[in-house]
């Protein structure tokens, strides 16, 4: 249920965070796995948004996150037309899988920061539209205080 209201949450808000205006494709059905790397990323930023909403409130319960636990490799996205990747993709994408199931073994504000610097990396790279949004994702980390 939870992937729903995500894959819906990202439809809404692909129409001001795009990189690539110029093609936005129509609104996919729900029920599809992410098929598109731009349905991947807006089912990640959805998803990136509701963990740091929780990891604000302190919401610790591993129950929750667990819920939004969805693996997919964006290197299995098939990118839109003209979106040219580079050979960069492929490492960045398997870093952030590494970050993303480390993240959900243990979720923690430093593990969730690992996975901001990893859209961030990538998206210096290739599709720099969303940066400033990315960089709005980031968490104050307390640990060492
Ligand atoms: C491995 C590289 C890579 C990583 C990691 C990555 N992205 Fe992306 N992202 C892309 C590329 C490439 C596109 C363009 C996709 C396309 O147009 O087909 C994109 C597109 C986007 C878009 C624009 C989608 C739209 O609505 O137009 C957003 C927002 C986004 N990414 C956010 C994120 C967030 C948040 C993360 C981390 C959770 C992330 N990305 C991680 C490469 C990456």
């Amino acid at each position: 249920m939870e992937r729903l209201i995500l894959a819906g949450a990202g439809v809404v808000f692909a129409l001001f965070a795009g990189c690539n205006p110029s093609t936005s494709p129509s609104v996919v059905g729900r029920f599809d796995p992410p098929d598109s790397l731009y349905r991947m990323m807006r089912i990640r930023t959805a998803e990136m948004k509701k963990l740091r909403e929780w990891l604000l409130q302190d919401i610790a319960v591993a129950d929750s996150f667990q819920r939004l636990y969805w693996p997919f490799a964006f290197a299995d996205g098939i990118p839109t037309e003209g979106m040219h990747l580079t050979p960069m993709f492929p490492v960045y994408d398997r870093v952030f899988s590494r970050h993303y199931d480390s993240f959900y073994q243990a979720p923690s504000v430093g593990r969730y920061n690992m996975l901001v610097q990893t859209c961030e990396g990538c998206h210096q790279e290739h599709c720099s539209g969303p940066l400033r949004l990315i960089r709005r994702l980031y968490l104050e980390d307390h640990r060492n205080e």
